[in-house]
C-alpha cells in the first residue's frame, strides 16, 4: 500500500538531484520511499497524509551514543558545573553500576532512551558497549544492544578497568573480548586519549578488530591534541568522533580522507570544553557528522535538535549543513546509504516539524518542534 505525504511546505531530501523542495510531496510504500518531488507531479496513492504546509526532513541518524548503562552521574555533573574538570574517570562509576545491573534492567534502560530519542525524531541510532570492560559484561552489553539499536559498536577499549594492567587489558580486548562480541557488532572503537589508550595500544586494538572484519571508529582528540585523528585516517576508520582539539595536519588529513569527523556539541558543552572546530573542517572539505553522544557522564541528552541548534548558533554551521550532518552525515559515519536521505529506495524514515522550514530548528532553539515521526514506513509519533 502506497502513502502520499502531501502539503509539504519544505522537503529536505538530502538527495543530490532533488535537494530541498518547496510545495513538495513524498510517497512511500512498505518501509521504503518510492517517490519524492513537486506536489503538482505527485502520483496517485492508496492513502494520503496532509501535513498542511509543515517542513519534512529525514529522521535524525544518531551515529554516536553510549546507552547500554545503568546508574546515574548527577553528582559528577554538579561537581563539573562547580568547576571540577571532566577527565573521563567517571566511566568507572558507570562500569560498576552496569556490572551490577540485571540484563532486564540494562535492556529496559536502553529501550527507554531509544524511545526517548525516537520521540524526538531519531530513526536510526548507533550505540556502544564500553561500560562492561570484562569479557562477560562486554558480551552481554553487545547482545542487549543488538536487540534494540540499528548499529552496535564494541568499545571494550573505553578505559583500562581500575586495578588492571593496561597491556594485559589490551591483550584481553584484542583476544577473548573481540571473540565474545563477534556476530553481535559491526564496529569496533577505541578511546585514544591521555588517561585512556595511547597510540600503540589504540593501533593494536584497531588492527585486531580489522583482522576480524569489523569496521572501525575512534574516539579521538576529545580532551587535547593527540594521535586519534591520524590513526583513524591511517586505518581507514569510518569515523573519528569528538575532534574537539585539532591541529592543521589533522584537519588536512580528514579533508583528504573518507573518514567522517563526528562532532558532539552537547558533550563539548556538558564537559565545558571548547566547541569542535566545525567551520575549519567544513571549509577544508572534510565530511562532518553531528551526533548526541548520549551517555550518563559527558553528554546526557538524546536531543539531536539541540545539537543542530548548537551547531548553527555556536559553531557557525549553516542550518542546511547542520541538518545534513545530523542526518546524511550520520549515515556516512555509519557507511549507510539507506538512511538520512529521502531518495527512492531509502528507508521511509522522516519527521514532520511544527514549523514551515528547518531554519526554525535554530531560530526557535529548545522548542520541541518534531511533531510526527515515521520509521520504516510506520508512524511512531
Ligand atoms: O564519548 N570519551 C569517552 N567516552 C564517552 C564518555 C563516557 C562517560 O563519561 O561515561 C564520550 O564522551
Amino acid at each position: 500500500m502506497a502513502t502520499l505525504v502531501t502539503g509539504i511546505g519544505e522537503l529536505t531530501t538530502n538527495d543530490p538531484e532533488l535537494g530541498k523542495l518547496t510545495n513538495a510531496a513524498l510517497v512511500f510504500s512498505g518501509d521504503r520511499v518510492v517517490w519524492a518531488g513537486a506536489a503538482a507531479d505527485a502520483p496517485a496513492a492508496d492513502e494520503r497524509v496532509d501535513v498542511e504546509g509543515r517542513a519534512v526532513l529525514p529522521g535524525w541518524v544518531d551515529s554516536h551514543t553510549h546507552l547500554v548503562f545503568a546508574g546515574d552521574r548527577t553528582a559528577e555533573f554538579e561537581a563539573r558545573m562547580a568547576g571540577k574538570p571532566y577527565t573521563a574517570g567517571g566511566i568507572a562509576v558507570t562500569v560498576g553500576a552496569t556490572r551490577a545491573a540485571s540484563d532486564e534492567e540494562l535492556a529496559a534502560n536502553l529501550r527507554r532512551h531509544v524511545d526517548e530519542a525516537a520521540y524526538q525524531g531519531t530513526t536510526c541510532l548507533e550505540t556502544k558497549t564500553g561500560y562492561g570492560l570484562n569479557v562477560e559484561d562486554e558480551a552481554r552489553s553487545a547482545r542487549i544492544a543488538a536487540e534494540v539499536a540499528d548499529e552496535v559498536t564494541f568499545l571494550g577499549a573505553h578505559l583500562v578497568p581500575p586495578g588492571a594492567d593496561a597491556e594485559s587489558y589490551v591483550d584481553l580486548v584484542c583476544g577473548d573480548m573481540l571473540d565474545a562480541v563477534a556476530g553481535q557488532v559491526r564496529w569496533a572503537d577505541v578511546f585514544c586519549e591521555t588517561g585512556a589508550f595511547d597510540e600503540a595500544q589504540t593501533a593494536r586494538v584497531l588492527k585486531a578488530a580489522q583482522e576480524r572484519g569489523l569496521g572501525l571508529r575512534v574516539h579521538g582528540n576529545q580532551l587535547g591534541e593527540g594521535p586519534g585523528v591520524r590513526l583513524a585516517v591511517e586505518f581507514g576508520a569510518a569515523s573519528v568522533d569528538h575532534c574537539t582539539y585539532l591541529t592543521d595536519n589533522d584537519v588536512e588529513a580528514l579533508a583528504a580522507s573518507e573518514t567522517v569527523a563526528t562532532l558532539l556539541p552537547a558533550c563539548d558543552l556538558s564537559t565545558r570544553q571548547p566547541l569542535a572546530p566545525a567551520r575549519r573542517l567544513l571549509d577544508a572539505g572534510a565530511t562532518v557528522a553531528l551526533a548526541s553522544n548520549a551517555n550518563p557522564g559527558s553528554s546526557y541528552t538524546t536531543s539531536m535538535a539541540f545539537c543542530v541548534a548548537t551547531a548553527v548558533l555556536q559553531m557557525r554551521m549553516t542550518i542546511d549543513e547542520a541538518v545534513w550532518s545530523a542526518t546524511a552525515g550520520g549515515a556516512e559515519a555509519l557507511r549507510r546509504e539507506d538512511v538520512g536521505v529521502l531518495s527512492v529506495g531509502a528507508r521511509a524514515d522522516f519527521q514532520v516539524l511544527e514549523a514551515p522550514s528547518v531554519t526554525h530548528l535554530a531560530y526557535r532553539p529548545g522548542v520541541p518542534l518534531t511533531k510526527n515521526v515515521w520509521r520504516l514506513g510506520q508512524r511512531i509519533r
